[in-house]
C-alpha cells in the first residue's frame, strides 16, 4: 500500500553485519498492511550496502536511500530525516554504530540523523559475542540507555560462524512489534525491571485421551509471548512456560516447553520459588480425562464409550496463592477471560474472581463480542486487590503487556 498522509513515518537505519539481510524483512513488516503500515525511509551505513544493496532498500521501501550528507545536498537530508520522523529503528546496531552513536559522531547520514531526532530512538545490536561482552560495547549500550535509547539484547543462538552465543539479531517479527508498540507508547519500555525475575505462562494446556486425541482450547500464546517480550525489554530475566504455541521465543527470554496442565502446574511452582513475579496468561484446561489410554481408542473397542469421565486439574493460580509466604512472595497476576450478562457486568465478575482467586492483579478481557483467540490485539481492564483498575484500550497485545509490567514493576518497588 502507498503511505498517507497518516501513515507513520519510520527511519529504518541499518548497520553493516550480515544481519543486514534480516532488515529487509523487517522493512516488509513495517510496511505492511497487516502491521504498522508504516512510511519507511532507509538509512544504511556504508557497510550495510556491502551486505545489501541499495536497490532492494530502494525497490522495498519505495523511497531513495542515502548513505552520506552530501547525497541530496538541497533537502538536507541529514537533517529532514530525523526531524520527520516518528520513530528511528536501527537493525542491526553494529558495535561500531553504537560506539558512534554513543560518542555522538555524525560522521554518516544514520549518525547525523541520530543526532537531529528527538523522536524515541529503538536499537538492536547484533554481533559476535565477544564484542557485544566486551566492556567498551556494554558502557556504550549503558550510555545510550541513559539517554532514553531503547536496547534490546540480542538474541542467543548461532553466530554466523560455527560458534553460537549472545549476538543474533532478534527476529523482525519481534523487532516490528517493538517498533509498533514505541509507536503507540513511546515510554512502554522503560528499564525498570533490571534484575527482577519474572514467570510468564502462556498457550493452552492439552489433555491427552490417548497417543493422538487430546482435549485442548484455542490459545495461540500470543498474549504471554507479548508479556515476556516486553518484560525482557524492561531488563527482567524471563522464564516462559510455553503450553502448545508455535511462536518463537522472544529475545532474552529463556523458554521450557510443557504440554498437560500437570506439566504446567510442576513448571510453574518450581520457577515461581525463585521468582519476583508469576504471571499466568496460559489458559489451562480445568478438567482432564479420567482415563488416559497407552494405545489409541478404537471406534469399535468396548472402552470407546460416548461419555468422557473428567477429573478435575489442580488450579495452579490458586496453589501459587496458597503457597507464598513472607519469605517468598511473588506478585501473582492471573488472566480471565468472562463474559457479561443480565445480572452482571464483566468487571462484577472479573471484581469477584480477583476476590475468589486471591490473587494481586486480574487481567480481565471482555469476551462478550467474539474470541481474542489468535488475534494480534487486545483490550482489556487490569484490576487490583488494592481496588484501582485500569482499562486498556483495544491495541497490539505488547501495548496490554506493556500496562501490565507497568502494575507489576510499580507493585515490586513499592514492596
Ligand atoms: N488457572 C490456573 N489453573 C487452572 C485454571 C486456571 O492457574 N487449573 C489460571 C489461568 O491461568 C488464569 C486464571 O486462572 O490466569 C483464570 O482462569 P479462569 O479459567 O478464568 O478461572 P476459573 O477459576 O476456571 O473460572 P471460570 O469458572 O470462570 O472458568
Amino acid at each position: 500500500m502507498q503511505p498517507t498522509s497518516s501513515s507513520p513515518r519510520v527511519v529504518l537505519g541499518v548497520g553493516g553485519g550480515i544481519a543486514a539481510y534480516k532488515a529487509c524483512e523487517l522493512l516488509r513488516r513495517l510496511k505492511s498492511d497487516d502491521g504498522i503500515a508504516a512510511d519507511v525511509t532507509v538509512v544504511p551505513t556504508e557497510h550495510a550496502l556491502r551486505f545489501v544493496g541499495a536497490a532492494t532498500f530502494e525497490a522495498l521501501s519505495g523511497r531513495p536511500v542515502y548513505t552520506d550528507v552530501f547525497a541530496d545536498v538541497p533537502s538536507v537530508a541529514h537533517v529532514s530525516t530525523g526531524q520527520h520522523a516518528d520513530l528511528v529503528v536501527i537493525a542491526p546496531a553494529t558495535a561500531d554504530l553504537l560506539a558512534r552513536a554513543a560518542t555522538g559522531r555524525a560522521d554518516d547520514l544514520l549518525t547525523a540523523t541520530l543526532l537531529v531526532t528527538r523522536v524515541p530512538v529503538l536499537m538492536a545490536p547484533a554481533m559476535h559475542t565477544e564484542m557485544w561482552t566486551h566492556p567498551a560495547t556494554a558502557l556504550n549500550v549503558e550510555t545510550l540507555r541513559s539517554r532514553g535509547v531503547v536496547v534490546l539484547d540480542p538474541a542467543v543462538g548461532r553466530l554466523t560462524g560455527a560458534d553460537s552465543g549472545a549476538g543474533r539479531l532478534p527476529d523482525p517479527e519481534h523487532l516490528a512489534q517493538v517498533t509498533e508498540l514505541l509507536l503507540h507508547r513511546p515510554d512502554a519500555l522503560p528499564r525498570d525491571l533490571v534484575g527482577r525475575r519474572i514467570v510468564v505462562t502462556a498457550g493452552g494446556t492439552r489433555e491427552p485421551l490417548d497417543p493422538v486425541r487430546f482435549l485442548g482450547n484455542r490459545s495461540s500464546g500470543r498474549q504471554g509471548f507479548a508479556l515476556a517480550l516486553v518484560a525482557a525489554a524492561r531488563g527482567a530475566d524471563v522464564t516462559l512456560l510455553a503450553a502448545n504455541t508455535a511462536l518463537s521465543v522472544p529475545p532474552g527470554v529463556s523458554m521450557s516447553e510443557v504440554g498437560t496442565a500437570e506439566e504446567l502446574r510442576r513448571a510453574t511452582l518450581d520457577a515461581a520459588a525463585r521468582a519476583d513475579a508469576v504471571i499466568m496468561a496460559a489458559a489451562v484446561a480445568d478438567f482432564r480425562p479420567a482415563d488416559r489410554h497407552g494405545s489409541k481408542i478404537k471406534k469399535s473397542a468396548e472402552h470407546a464409550a460416548r461419555t468422557l469421565e473428567l477429573t478435575e486439574n489442580a488450579d495452579i493460580l490458586a496453589e501459587l496463592v496458597r503457597r507464598r509466604n513472607r519469605a517468598a512472595h511473588p506478585v501473582i497476576v492471573g488472566f480471565a477471560a468472562e463474559t457479561g450478562d443480565a445480572s452482571h457486568t464483566v468487571a462484577e465478575y472479573g471484581r469477584a474472581k480477583l476476590a475468589r482467586k486471591g490473587c494481586d492483579v486480574l487481567v480481565v478481557n471482555d469476551v462478550s463480542g467474539g474470541a481474542v483467540f489468535g488475534r494480534a490485539d487486545n483490550a482489556a481492564t487490569i484490576l487490583s486487590d488494592d481496588g484501582t483498575e485500569q482499562a486498556v484500550p483495544r491495541g497490539p497485545k505488547a501495548l496490554l503487556a506493556a500496562a501490565v509490567c507497568d502494575v507489576v514493576a510499580h507493585r515490586l518497588t513499592s514492596a
